[in-house]
């Protein structure tokens, strides 16, 4: 099957959201291709960061699509939300959900992409049954919950493995990576089979570098998993 397009998601709770307007259009000026939303609920991860209605907000600022990660407990409850305020893609975690095929279900009957998100430790068979119903799972390379942390190793394994079992069922489905997502990282990532990249502080928001040159050489380290 012919590889997918590499794609960017900005994590934008890593951006300075003291000039945002100006932020986003830098970002549609370097055509990053989502914002990824980052929500978090303090039960399903010890971290709390922002729901719908700021969604929508950053919705109508940009129009680059919202890539919405939901890390909530019971996110049928919210989930029209979230289509309401511009989700393009919503991710639900198989770890939060005792009947995920009706939650993807959900999302797709709201005109969302359904995505299906899992933690470093969840088996790849939670999720098997559903690869068919969804256009993209995010593969978490980090415990979710907070930026600036380190890679979990084995998810790399993880996948490649992942990046199999959609070939063998001859689907065509977007793999993306999320958590440390560094320069040093991303060419195994990469070769691996991830084609959506969530830049944070390891790439995008490095604290070193300027954006525009964050970006370059994000796209050089996805382009060396090629060489
Ligand atoms: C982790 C978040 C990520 C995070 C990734 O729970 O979902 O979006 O911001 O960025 P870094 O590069 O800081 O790991
Ligand atoms: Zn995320």
């Amino acid at each position: 099957m012919t590889p997918r397009p590499i794609q960017i998601a900005a994590s934008i709770i890593c951006a300075d959201w003291s000039a945002l307007a100006q932020h986003l259009k830098t970002l549609e000026s370097l055509s990053v291709d989502w914002i990824h939303y980052d929500v978090m609920d303090g039960h399903f991860v010890p971290n709390i960061t922002f729901g719908p209605e700021i969604q929508a907000k950053l919705h109508a600022m940009t129009a680059i699509p919202v890539d919405t990660h939901l890390m909530i407990e019971n996110p049928d409850a919210y989930i029209p939300q979230f289509a309401d305020a511009g989700s393009r893609l919503i991710s639900v975690h198989a770890e939060a959900l005792t009947h995920l095929d009706r939650t993807v279900q959900l999302i797709a009957s709201l005109n969302v992409t359904p995505a299906v998100a899992i933690n470093p430790a969840t088996p790849l068979s939670a999720i098997e049954y559903v690869l068919d119903e969804v256009g993209m799972v995010l593969v978490m390379t980090v415990n979710p919950g907070f930026a600036g942390q380190t890679l979990v190793p084995y998810t790399i394994d993880k996948i490649a493995e992942l990046k199999k079992m959609i070939d063998r069922r001859g689907l065509d489905i977007d793999i993306q990576v999320d958590g440390n997502v560094s320069f040093e990282h991303i060419p195994k990532m990469v070769a691996a089979g991830a084609n959506i990249l969530v830049a944070g502080t390891s790439s995008l928001y490095h604290k070193d570098k300027p954006l525009p040159q964050a970006h370059a050489e994000l796209l050089q380290a996805a382009q060396a998993a090629g060489a």
